[in-house]
């Protein structure tokens, strides 16, 4: 939620108050310099005792609500049969009006079970944009995944409220040229997580369903940052400007087959799950998942994360928690701006997210700038973010790197832990950066796994940027922090 202040500033404000807290730690350049090193680059790779903010990602890590853990502490732990598991088929039923659950370990898993259930080699799903495990597992398959955003969604600078929207005509167009047999669903991402958090709108949800029903194949619908895109759909787009969180939920899933999320960012809490209303597409996902997952009444979950997910779900419908990580975002996002720092605009659902090629304009791709960028802000400041550019993208057949469409740095900031100071402080220490920007070099591999590099590949710095920005820093701030 934001406030006006009697100056007329907006900031956002927590409807919370902290109950629990953990300690952190800023390490001094050196450390960090040392740290990074260790990691092989690769903030992935980092400690956490060596993190002072971490915003690697969102997932897994907001902080949890009271009723959460209260709800932890009374879960059912059966094999099969769980009272926990009927919790959560009840919020899931309340708040999404699914029949049917499957509940898995977390959003991956749910992704494994539809690519095993229905992708075959061959086949092409089209998408408003991949996440990187959704295209691993369509991969996999021996699918192919096809983006069809609409043109625009990848310029960062930009005021277009629905990036994440999917191009009806193109849909049409890949319909036409690879038939209805080869497209087992259409995938349609809340909100597109690699281009920016950024959010579809109602009215291209419902274009793309009646498409999609015309011929008879399923939308999917990946609700990872759900109540996020409902918030930017209820901000953003003039019909929805007086309905509740819970109604424009209500009204997107009219347009879904299979509803699919991770559990672990909207629903604050470790886990994932498929639900629908379509008894047959449902029959067709259960048999695999006592096989890769576990009993359908807990799916590779812990029953008290499932209590917590159940919980989450319904708390997520509230206007001040399904705003809490966006209206930080919006915050970070513009103060950056107005620091001069290149920002992907407008701000998204789960992160700030920093353009590395206009951060870094001369830095070829093939020197990884949103790899480099990622750990010259760790050096700078002990904030962890993550790299999402061309080492989050896998090689082709022959070998070659496959360029990212951007190369973004992202600073996630998980919903209700962190605060207005570490904000302003993650952007003091970028906009420094910023002003040193010819001092960061580029990167290259030194240990590089086939699939999802981008987690245990370990890089080298080309030349010896890292240790001169440590000392640059040293020499502006003095040793401590
Ligand atoms: N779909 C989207 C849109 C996601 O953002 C994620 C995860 C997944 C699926 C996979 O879910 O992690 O529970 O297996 N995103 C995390 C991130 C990893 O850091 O953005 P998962």
């Amino acid at each position: 939620m934001n406030v006006t202040l009697s100056t007329g500033k907006v900031i956002p404000i927590e409807m919370h108050k902290v109950k629990i807290v953990q300690q952190t730690n800023l390490p001094s350049a050196a450390q960090r310099l040392e740290a990074i090193r260790e990691a092989g680059y690769n903030t992935f790779l980092l400690r956490t005792r060596d993190v002072f903010l971490d915003m690697l990602t969102d997932s897994g890590t907001n902080a949890m609500s009271d009723n959460q853990l209260g709800a932890m502490m009374v879960s059912d732990e059966a094999y099969a049969g769980s009272e926990s598991f009927y919790k959560l088929a009840d919020s899931v039923k309340e708040v999404l009006g699914f029949q049917y659950l499957l509940p898995a370990h977390q959003g991956r898993a749910a992704e494994h079970l539809l690519a095993k259930a229905f992708v075959k080699p061959g086949d092409v799903v089209p998408m408003n944009y991949h996440f990187t495990t959704t295209k691993a597992h369509v991969d996999l398959a021996g699918g192919k995944v096809l983006e069809i955003f609409k043109d625009g969604a990848l310029e960062t600078a930009s005021s277009n409220p629905f990036k994440g929207n999917m191009d009806p005509d193109k849909l049409k167009a890949v319909i036409a040229q690879y038939g209805v047999e080869h497209i087992p669903y259409v995938r349609m991402e809340a909100t597109t997580n690699l281009i920016g958090g950024q959010p579809f709108s109602m009215a291209n949800l419902r274009e793309i369903k009646a498409i999609a029903s015309q011929h008879g194949i399923p939308l999917v619908f990946d609700g990872s940052l759900i109540s996020e895109n409902a918030y930017f759909i209820q901000q953003r787009e003039p019909e929805f400007k007086d309905a509740t969180i819970q109604q424009v939920i209500t009204e997107l899933m009219k347009n879904v087959d299979i509803f699919y999320m991770s559990g672990r960012k909207s629903a604050a809490a470790r886990g994932g799950l498929i639900a629908t209303n379509n008894k047959k597409l449902y029959e067709q996902i259960l048999p695999w998942l006592p096989v890769y997952e576990g009993f359908s009444t807990y799916g590779g979950m812990s029953t008290k994360e499932v209590e917590a997910m159940a919980v989450g779900l319904r708390e997520m419908t509230i206007q001040s928690i399904a705003s809490s990580g966006a209206d930080f975002i919006a915050y970070f996002v513009r103060r950056l701006e107005e620091e001069g720092v290149p920002v992907v605009t407008p701000p998204g659902g789960l992160a700030c997210h920093i353009d590395a090629m206009r951060f870094l304009p001369n830095m070829p791709q093939a020197q990884y700038p949103a790899g480099a960028l990622a750990a010259a802000v760790y050096i700078a400041s002990g904030v962890r973010g993550m790299e999402r550019g061309t080492v989050s993208m896998d090689r082709d057949e022959q070998g070659n790197d496959v360029p990212s469409d951007l190369e973004l740095v992202r600073l996630a900031v998980p919903r209700r832990l962190y605060t207005m100071s570490h904000i302003e402080y993650a952007v003091d220490r970028v906009k420094w950066l910023y002003g040193l920007r010819n001092l960061i070099g580029g990167l290259q591999f030194v240990e590089e796994p086939p699939v999802l590099r981008f987690f245990f590949g370990r890089m080298a710095p080309i030349g010896d940027w890292g240790e001169k920005l440590a000392a640059a820093f040293q020499a502006d701030f003095g040793d401590t922090f």
